[in-house]
């Protein structure tokens, strides 16, 4: 046989190799509080390093362009028949690349170039495929967006109403990447119809508390919903896109390929239908319900610490703390947590700079960590060290806090490990 296909990495390429290890050891060194990322099971992982990869197939299952692909249309129907039950939809297409090529196909079928569209503003929670103007969505679609409540920070309806009675867009977009509280998609739904919009909503962060049930579904309420595999859902980098409309059916296919996209990546198709098989379980249930009872006891441990929460909490994985008051920047924090080994990212809040570097924002996720086991008492833990950090950068002075809080992280991370070797 030949070296091509007995050598592994550290003998092909010393310098990937390396930095697959390290990264495999910060992930059990570090505690995961970024709330777009998770950590897949060790199924998914087989999937995603399989032979499958080698295979290239385009179309639809039964309806391919190559030959060979008789493996590929077993997973990609097991993908289809899973996201169908586990989301109580109609139709699924499970191709997405990732969730911004799923957005992206959504818009080709219902959209065409200066339609306008409704969505969450990006300093509200939004996510930058939903119109930014840096964005194709912002460049080719007229993008309108909707904020929060000054007082509640959370979405009034009332007002987004009226926007959209003034705006009458094509699309209303719900959802967001850092947007905490529940939404209201049977309101959402109506403000839609009155307007003769068609609701789309895009749950790529809490695709695993709907899957769950612990958070309301879109469905019956969304004309079509997308989201990516990952985060709360726990599975590989991917997008889906869900409808109950037998209309669109057909177009959904097209606009996915070839409209926005070619060739499958298969193996991902393969973990896709691993993880929405593992989302059918009550294990997943558990985890799910567990995941919202830690950001609830992290955002009750940080509040009681004087530290803002962004609309005084949160109803899903995200806790999203506002830095102002102690002075800081969402940089700043993010920094000092990553000097002990917590990994967290800054963020806009309602109503911050537009320039990243001055954001007061600091978005905080229990996706991962809940993944590792972690529960209210490791929580709370992490709570309190988080608030001793920003406090101790606040005062000028973290030497000794970070040491502290390293140890208990070493400790928290040996208690909770990732993958066996
Ligand atoms: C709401 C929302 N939509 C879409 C995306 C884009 O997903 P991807 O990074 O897979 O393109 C994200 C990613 O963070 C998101 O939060």
């Amino acid at each position: 046989m030949s070296a091509h296909f007995q050598n592994n990495v550290s003998i092909v390429d010393p310098l990937v190799a390396n930095a697959l290890l390290n990264e495999k050891k910060r992930q059990q060194d570090q505690i995961e509080l970024i709330a777009s990322e998770n950590i897949v099971s060790r199924a998914v992982l087989d999937a995603l390093g399989h032979e499958m990869t080698n295979k290239t197939l385009e179309g639809y299952p039964g309806n391919r362009f190559h030959g060979g692909g008789k493996f590929v249309d077993i997973v990609e129907q097991a993908a289809i028949d899973r996201a169908k039950k586990l989301f109580g939809c109609g139709y699924a297409n499970v191709q997405p690349h990732s969730g911004s090529q799923a957005n992206l196909a959504v818009f080709f079928l219902l959209l065409k170039p200066e339609d306008r569209v409704l969505s969450l503003d990006l300093a509200a929670g939004g996510h930058l495929s939903h119109g930014l103007k840096a964005n194709l969505s912002g460049r080719w679609f007229e993008a309108h967006h909707y904020g929060v409540d000054a007082e509640s920070e959370a979405i009034n309806y009332d007002e987004l109403e009226k926007l959209a009675y003034k705006i009458q867009p094509k699309l209303l977009i719900a959802g967001g990447s850092a947007y905490p509280r529940e939404i209201d998609f049977e309101r959402m739904g109506q403000i839609a119809k009155k307007v003769g919009a068609w609701l789309h909503v895009d749950m790529a962060h809490i695709a695993g508390l709907v899957a769950a049930g612990v958070h309301p579904s879109p469905f019956p309420h969304a004309d079509i919903v997308t989201c990516t595999t990952t985060k709360t859902l726990r599975g590989p980098r991917g997008g889906l896109i869900l409808t109950n409309n037998e209309d669109w059916m057909k177009r959904l296919q097209a606009a996915v390929f070839p409209g926005v996209q070619g060739s499958i990546h298969t193996q991902v198709l393969a973990a896709k239908a691993i993880c929405l098989g593992e989302a059918l379980t009550d294990d997943f249930k558990n985890y799910a319900a567990q995941v919202k009872t830690n950001a609830v006891t992290m955002a009750e441990t940080l509040i009681n610490r004087g530290i803002r929460i962004v609309s005084g909490g949160t109803d899903t994985h995200i806790v999203l703390l506002d830095l102002s008051s102690k002075g800081l920047t969402g940089k700043q924090a993010e920094v000092v947590l990553e000097m002990a080994n917590i990994t967290s990212n800054k963020n806009a809040i309602p109503n911050d700079s537009t320039r990243p570097p001055e954001w007061v924002g600091l978005r905080l996720g229990t996706g991962a960590a809940t993944s590792r086991g972690m529960k209210e008492a490791e929580f709370k833990k992490l709570g309190e060290m988080i608030a001793n950090l920003i406090d101790a950068e606040a005062a000028g002075d973290v030497r000794a806090i970070v040491d502290r809080c390293s140890a208990q992280v070493a400790e928290l991370c040996s208690k909770f490990p990732v993958y066996k070797e």
